[in-house]
This record gives C-alpha cells, structure tokens and sequence, in this order.
C-alpha cells in the first residue's frame, strides 16, 4: 500500500483509543488533505460533544498520543517515523505533516508496484453492470453514449479493484415495433434491410416503417399479426427478428470498437432473453401476495409509491391483452442477475428520466425477497447531454445524432488541433493515431468529468482544449512526461506499451494495461525537500483514494478531477523544480522518479477512464 491517508488512518484510531479509551478504536478520525499541512484530522470536534469536553483539549490528547506511537512505529520499522509534526490549530483541528522519508518511501514502493501500491478489494463482490442497452434498429441517442461510456468507466475501475463484473447489456430487442420493423424488412427485402441497417441507417430504417404503419392501415394490420407470430415463436418470424438484431448489433459493435468500449457480444442480455420466464415472474409475485389484476392489468404496488390520487402506484406487469412490458422483463433480470449470476451489486447505468421505474423495480424485488442483503442494487443516474440552446443535443434537423457522424467530427476537429500544435514533429499515420486518441478522449472524458447527475453542454472547443480539465491536457501531460523521460535516456518510457493511440485499448477488461508499466523505476531513490514535489508525491500516492472515492459515489467525474489536479501539481513542479537540470545526480533521479510516478499514474487513470495516452503528441 502507498497510499498515506489508510496508515495515517490507522494511527489516528490507534491514538484515539489510547488517549480516550479503547472504545474510539473504531472512530473516524475524519482525515483530510490540507492547505496548512499535509493533513488534516478533523475528528475532535465531534469527539468533544461526545465526551462534553473542550474540543482542543481532546485534539491536544490525540496529539500527545500520536507523538508516542509514531515514535514507536518508528524504532519497530527501524525506518523513519511515519509523522513528523501534528499540530492542534484553531477550534480543535489537528494539522499533521508527514515525514518526508516516510513520503519518500511510499513513492519508491509504489513504483515498485506495477498496481502503484493500489490494494485490491478485501471483500471481492459480483457485480452485474448494466449499460449501453440501446434499441435495436434504432440510433443510439446520446442518453447511449452517455451509458456507455460512464458503464465503461465503472466497470474498469471496479475489475481493477479486484471484483468480478458481469456486464449486461440489456438492449431493446423485444416488443410491438418488432413487427412493423419485420413487415418492412420483408417490403425492402433482406439483402437490402440488412445493408441499411449494418451501415448504421438505423433511423433511416425505423422511420420508414414507422411512417408506413401511421399511412397504411393496411401495412399496421400486417405489423400487429406479426407481433402474434413473433410472440407465438413463429420460426420464420424469428428468422428475421434475428436479422434485425444481428444487423444493429454488427453496427453498435463498430461504434463500440471506435470508442474503445469493452462490451462484446458475449455481454449482449437483451429484454428478449427473459422472454420464457416472464410468465413464472408474474406467477412468482402474484403468489407471494405481491400482484394482482387492477382494471385488467396485472400489477405490483411496491411500498412507499403513491401516486397523484393519493392511491398506491401500480407498476404493471401483465398489461391487459396479456403482454408483458418493460417492468416484467426488469423483475426477470434482478431475479436472474441474484440468483442465477451470484450477484451481490447490481448498477445500472441509465438516464435519471427512469429513476421512478427502477426505484418500483428494485422495491418490488425486495418485496419479493430476490434483492435481498447483502444483494443490492444502485441506480446510477445521469442528466442529458444539450446543446448550446440548452435543449436535448441533436442535429440541426432536429433529429438524433448518428454516433459514428459524432465520433467522425470529433476525429476531424482532433486532426486540426494536432496538425496545428504537433505540427512536423509527428509522421503522418502518428498524427492519425493521435487525432483519434485525442478526439475520442475528448468526448469521452467530457462526459465523464461531469457529475453525472448534472446536464451538461456538448461543447466540441471545450472538450478538445489543451486547457483545462479535458481529456487532450492530461493527454498532452502523459506526452511531456515520456518525452523527459526520453531525454534522460532513462529508458523507461515505455509506460504502456506502444498503445500509440490507435483509438481504443478495446476488448481485454480483467486488470487492462493498467500500470503496465513495469516497475523500473526511472530514477534513483527518492527524496523529497521542495514543496512542489511534496505536494506532487502527495497527490499521486492518494490514487487509492481517488479511485475508492469514485467507485463508492459511482462517479468517474471524481478520477478526473484527481487527475486533472495531478496533472496540474505536475505542471506545478516542472516549472519549481528542474529535472534534466537538477543540481544534482542525486536530485535528478529522485525527480525522474517523480516524473515516472506521475506518468504511470495518469496512464493507469486515463485507462480507467477508457482513455488511449499517445505515446507523443
Ligand atoms: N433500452 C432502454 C432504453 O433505451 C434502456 C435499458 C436500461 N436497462 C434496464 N435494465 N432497464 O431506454
């Protein structure tokens, strides 16, 4: 472990229960970074009240006890003393620096760690994470990309903390469109359909058969006697369901492969796959008490869910011509993804406009006793992506943005930017390779370093600004960063491998490139005396932190910020601190070993994040 904030932790229980009885052992010492020190440690105050004792009394206490066993830590690990100062400062604070040898030392262990000292989760779980989930031959609106590429992040973040995440990605394959969809694919003929809809034509496709059923009571007479024979299983009819489903899915599929996604299809759990079982969900609940027949529709009215009326809110489950909707098919899934997949955490990464279906989803299946401790399940919400008219982000026609159009600009305005500063310095097929890096990074870390619950606007100059908090500036860090290292020949530059940019780290999952590496070090042993590389060493040894930070809130916007202020700190140091410059061998490699903690550091992030680091930029 390299991060300080868990010991530091520890110590301070250790000083509590020393200085106020063994039963603070567990208490939280509330430790935070600070402005006047290293830490901060802002738990007296609370103690206090507890204890009806002044509050700097109580700070003064643990401080004397941490002086004690921080001295005793010391002769024990024969190594230098974990703190140096804590101090008692204005209402009961206590400000806490750090031993710079102990520092030090924590940024030699992390770079002797190809995780930088990341532990893995004690408790391993199973999570079912679920996201992406467009339509089938529908375009993804953006509300898509947005799942996809905030589910993305999650996921990786969570497998790199040692759990084992089953991804879900429940697409709409299954209901009433299905049959004017077939009836048009029969009218346009398969070759054809099927062209349209691989090539991504999916709006295209849906429209005309959508404008065909409005006009034609002839065609939407056909449509419905399709969905009877899709429903019944019809073989043929199922035939051609698959060709609608396979045909968008080869199209998401290449969408998914620019973005550098790593759902495949072997994640693909569409609402059609709980098909069979919705009938035994209905018969399950209706048994247990938990549904019955209101104005002709099966329902479930899940606790604490009233509606307008003041009546309980039905959430219906069988609707009155016996077909089952939306929620059924979510009953199924809980009830598969516990009891089937083993999971004990399930997310789902969708729009904020169905928290209401979710929440009298999950309170059903609690009701049911299929979402039972320690199984659980979080909603993680996101707000919409807008234009700069501060409505839903679409065309100027006002239709739905085709993502590979979306992710085309976004390679062609990267180009300009990288042409204009990168200039000669990079051949043509690097410049390619980085334009891609920076113009999918670009709309990717501009959806993720936003709260995700908060709108924002698609911003293409914003997202693509070497400054700021935007996927180009830390990329460029990552850059500057391997380039010192190339000119002090340190030969460690390599930190992910030649990932050159070519768009997408793809596939892989379990554990990536992160960190990858390798713990050579690229420089010597470290030693800190300059604020700036205190402040440096600091930040990156709290990557822990950060990443726990942001799996507990589901909020990837939390790792870029700790980037981006990494990042920032880096920039910080170079200009206080000169590394090829050092006044000393000595001083250079422990510089060099800072420069080598940073880019790792960022690279592992930017990873997380789903993001590609040139190589050069
Ligand atoms: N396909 C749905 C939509 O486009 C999203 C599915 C979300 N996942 C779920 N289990 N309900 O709105």
């Amino acid at each position: 472990m390299a991060d300080p904030a868990p010991l530091l932790t520890l110590l301070l229980q250790d000083a509590m229960a020393s200085a106020l009885g063994p039963s603070f052992a567990g208490a939280d010492p509330v430790l935070r970074p600070s402005d006047h020190a290293d830490f901060q440690a802002n738990a007296a105050m609370a103690l206090a009240k507890q204890l009806g004792r002044p509050p700097r009394d109580v700070a003064a206490d643990i401080a004397a006890a941490v002086r004690e066993s921080s001295a005793a830590s010391a002769s024990a690990a024969s190594a230098a003393s974990v703190v140096e100062s804590v101090e008692v400062a204005g209402p009961g604070f206590l400000n806490i620096t750090l031993s710079s040898a102990w520092v030090a030392s924590l940024v030699e262990s992390a770079l002797a760690d190809y995780r930088l000292g990341v532990p893995t989760v004690a408790a391993p779980e199973t999570v079912v994470v679920d996201y992406s989930h467009p339509n089938v031959a529908k375009e993804m609106h953006v509300g898509h990309l947005r799942s996809t590429i905030i589910g993305d992040a999650v996921v990786r973040v969570l497998e790199w903390l040692g759990h084992r995440v089953i991804r879900q990605n429940h697409i709409g394959d299954w209901g009433t469109p299905f049959g004017m969809l077939i009836e048009h694919l029969l009218d346009v003929g398969e070759a054809a359909a099927a062209h349209e809809l691989s090539v991504g034509d999916l709006n295209a496709f849906y429209r005309e058969a959508r404008t065909k059923f409005d006009s034609s009571s002839d065609f939407a007479d056909r449509a419905r006697a399709r969905v009877v024979l899709l429903q019944g299983g019809d073989v043929e009819t199922l035939r051609l369901w698959r060709l609608l489903v396979d045909e968008s899915m080869r199209y998401f599929a290449l969408v998914y492969d620019r973005l550098g996604v790593t759902l495949s299809s072997a994640d693909l759990a569409g609402e059609s796959t709980y098909n069979p079982v919705l009938a035994s969900v209905c018969a399950e609940l209706e048994s247990l008490g938990l549904a019955r027949v209101d104005d002709g529709a099966l329902c479930t009215f899940p606790a604490g869910f009233v509606g307008r009326d003041g009546r309980p809110q039905p959430l219906i489950i069988r609707n009155s011509v016996g077909g089952y909707p939306y929620a059924a098919t979510d009953l199924a899934a809980v009830r598969h993804r516990v009891r089937d997949l083993g999971a004990t955490w399930l997310i789902y990464v969708v729009g904020a406009p169905q928290a209401q279906h979710l929440a009298m989803v999950f309170e059903t299946a609690r009701e049911a006793g299929w979402l039972v401790p320690p199984a659980r399940a979080d909603h993680a919400a996101f707000g919409s992506v807008q234009g700069e008219d501060r409505r839903m982000y679409k065309t100027r026609s006002g239709e739905t943005i085709k993502l590979s159009d979306l992710l085309d600009e976004a390679v062609s305005r990267a180009s300009a930017v990288v042409a204009s500063k990168s200039g000669d310095s990079l051949s043509a097929d690097e410049q390619a390779a980085v334009a891609a890096a920076v113009g999918i990074g670009a709309v990717k870390y501009a959806d993720l370093s936003n709260d995700r619950i908060k709108d924002y606007v698609f911003d293409w100059d914003r997202m693509l600004s070497f400054e700021g908090n935007t996927a180009p500036y830390l990329q460029y860090a990552v850059a500057r960063i391997r380039s010192i290292q190339r000119k002090a020949g340190s030969g460690d530059a390599g930190g992910s491998g030649g990932s050159g940019g070519s768009g997408g780290s793809g596939g892989g999952g379990a554990g990536g490139s992160v960190g990858g590496g390798g713990g050579g070090g690229g420089g010597g042993p470290v030693s800190i005396s300059e604020p700036a590389e205190r402040a440096l060493a600091l930040h990156a040894l709290s990557f822990a932190s950060a990443l726990s930070a942001a799996v507990d809130a589901l909020a990837p916007h939390r790792l870029c910020t700790y980037l981006f202020e990494l990042a920032s700190l880096f920039t910080a140091f170079y200009e206080a601190c000169p590394v090829l410059r050092a006044p000393s061998a000595e001083v250079r490699a422990s510089r060099l070993a800072l420069c080598s903690l940073t880019e790792r550091t960022l690279a592992a992030g930017l990873d997380l994040l789903g993001i590609v680091a040139p190589e050069r930029m």
